[in-house]
Order: structure tokens, then sequence, then C-alpha cells
């Protein structure tokens, strides 16, 4: 039993009984938390030699979280069903698909590519209304979009473990005390900065982005003496759920956008698992989340495992981003852009 997180739901949750589901995942990611903390000494590094459904890689402790939350899920009397990055298809609960109230996703592990490096990962969750409690929930129940998110939040295991929880309108932060296993509210009424100088974004994809994230980089990378006339910062975890809680702390901004590296694709993160939630937990301190044009919790989901182009952080360079992809003359080449820019600010 949590006492503070407990209280804290209690307090804030509303009325769709939030307590109990959110307390189930977030003592699953208590126990990934353990897990991940003896890493090699219990064999929890490396592939597990098999792919997920979206043909990716799975790596042994992908496995092993999803089996950890899968069971918690099922534990739980709230949750109907739940759906996961790592199982084809959403499942209903073997004891609870007709009297439980919600429906969990999540992503058990963000930051695969980090497990072996021991860099911070997490886990990513997201919990909608059961659209009629009493009946088995079907496959299309699940693909809701974001706006009716009752709660979201994440895990991150990193130096400490921190889990945020967001529910309509507050989010807060809470440490796990490993000598108890409680989870102690840390902070409260999280607020993002609006303005910030600090970006994220994998820069080895340049060559595939969208015009307008072309603009918008290069505007930061040409710093004092480029048209933003100030230093930018840049990060990458390649753990978006810690580049999230980076977000968090101090304010950024965070670019996964559509590229045409694999045009089939229409990004690389996943609606249901990862952009929505964050989205969610984002919108209630006051940050933003969009695909480039529209904000993702109002993208309408057609597929469970579907991906989608994800910018998100601190509102001004989130606003300022959307300016730029409604601007058609963001699309000249990056080249042309460079030129002009450079020589508006060489005759300034
Ligand atoms: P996952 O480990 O769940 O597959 O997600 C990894 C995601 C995300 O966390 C991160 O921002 C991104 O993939 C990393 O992408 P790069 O490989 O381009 O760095
Ligand atoms: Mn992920
Ligand atoms: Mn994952």
């Amino acid at each position: 039993m949590s006492d503070e997180l407990k209280d804290w739901l209690d307090r804030h949750g509303g009325d769709s009984g939030l307590t109990e589901t959110v307390l189930a995942i977030a003592g699953g990611c208590q126990l990934i938390a353990e897990a991940t903390r003896q890493g090699p000494l219990i064999g929890l590094v490396g592939s597990a030699g098999s792919s997920n459904v979206q043909g990716e890689t799975q790596q042994r402790l992908d496995v092993y979280t999803n089996e950890l939350l899968s069971t918690a899920m099922e534990g739980c009397r709230s949750v109907a069903g739940y759906a996961s990055e790592e199982l084809e298809e959403a499942i209903v609960s073997a004891r609870h698909s007709s009297d439980g109230w919600h429906l969990v996703l999540f992503d058990p592990l963000d930051g695969s590519s980090n497990i072996d490096a021991n860099i911070s990962i997490g886990t990513i969750f997201s919990v909608l209304p059961h659209p009629e409690p009493g009946r088995e929930p079907a496959a299309d129940d699940f693909l809701q979009a974001g706006r009716n998110q009752l709660a979201a939040g994440y895990a991150v295991y990193g130096p400490a473990t921190a889990l945020v929880v967001a529910v309509a309108g507050r989010a807060a932060s809470f440490t796990l005390n490993p000598a108890d296993g409680e989870w102690v509210l840390t902070r409260d009424e999280i607020r993002v900065p609006t303005a910030t100088r600090e970006f994220a974004i994998n820069a080895s994809n340049e060559r595939f982005w969208e015009a307008p994230v072309q603009r918008y980089v290069a505007e930061c990378v040409a710093g004092v003496e480029g048209p933003r006339s100030r230093d930018f910062n840049m990060r990458w975890v390649a753990s978006m759920v810690a580049e999230a809680h980076r977000i968090i702390t101090r304010g950024g901004v965070f670019l996964y956008p559509r590229d045409n590296k694999e045009p089939r694709k229409a990004g690389r993160l996943r609606l249901m698992y990862e952009a929505n939630p964050v989205a969610f937990v984002m919108a209630q301190a006051g940050a933003h989340a969009v695909t480039g044009c529209h904000p993702i919790l109002d993208v309408k989901p057609d597929g469970l495992h579907q991906r989608v182009p994800l910018i998100f952080g601190s509102a001004e360079e989130v606003a300022r981003i959307v300016d730029y992809h409604a601007d058609t003359s963001a699309n000249v080449s990056l080249q042309l852009f460079k030129t002009r820019s450079l020589y508006v600010n060489a005759h300034a």
C-alpha cells in the first residue's frame, strides 16, 4: 500500500474510481524498478530472441516487464481489459472483463535500446473508460482519442524511480522510497515552463525530416547569430519517457517528427502507448503535444499500434513549430532557408 499516492488519487481522481487502477499500475512499476535495479544480476539484459507485433526485436526486459504489468492488470478488479505495445491484440481480463470499468494501455518498457547500457528507461500508461461497463470490452473500445483519457502517466527508472501521474487538471510526481516501497509525493501541481532554450531530437535523421522541422532546428542551432538571437542546448536520451521527465522538470521541447526515412510509417512513436499518455500529462501541466499540425489528443486512432509524429513540451516552442507547419513558405528547401536567414541576419 502506498499512502501518499492513494491519498492523492482519492482526492483528485474524480468519480471514476481511478485509485485502484493507478495503484495496480504503480505496483507493477515498483516490481519493474526492483528488477531493473538488479539487471544483469538476474539475467535481465540482452535480446529475448523474439520480435513483437511491430517487427522490433524484443529485449528480455521488454518481455518480463510486459508479464509483470499484465499480471498486475489481471489482478485489478477495475480493469476490464488492457493492451500493450508488446502484445498483438488487446486482452480481455480473465476475471474482470464484465465488472471492470477501465481499459489500460501501456508501453511496459520505453527505451529498450538503453537497457544494456544502464541508461534511464521507463514505463508509460494510459487509462481509458470502458464505454459500456458490464460487457466484455471489444477491440474497437480501445480506439478512443487521447482526449478521453481519465488518467495517464509514466515511471522512470533512473538514479531515483519517479512516477508521474496525471488526472484531469492536475499532475504530480512521486518518488519511490526503496527502504519501504512507498511512493512519496515529491512534486504536486506540476507546471512546465512555457519558454525554453532546450530541444531534443535525433539529429542523425535530419536529412529525412519534414521542412518545418528542418527550419525549426536550423534556427535553434544557429544560436545568437541566427533568427532566434539566442543559444539553444540539445539533449537526446533515446528513452522518450526520460525526455518527458526532463521536460516536466525544467521545460524543453521533444521532436520525433514525420520523416521520409521509412515513408510507410507516419512517425516513430506509438499513439496509444507513448504519444497519448505523454500528451495527457503535458496538457495537465500546461504544456502542449502535437503531430506538427494537430493536437495529439484529437487524433482519432485507427489501430492499436498506430504510429504518429510527436512534438511536445514548452508551450511557446510547440506553438512556434505548429506555426512553421502552417506556414507554406517553410516548405522552401533548407538550403534556401539558410541562405535567406543568413542574409537577413547579416543585414539586420
Ligand atoms: P521503445 O523502447 O518502446 O521501442 O521506444 C523507443 C522510442 C523512444 O523511447 C525513443 O525516443 C525513440 O524510440 C528512440 O529512437 P532512436 O532510435 O531514433 O534514438
Ligand atoms: Mn516506447
Ligand atoms: Mn517499449
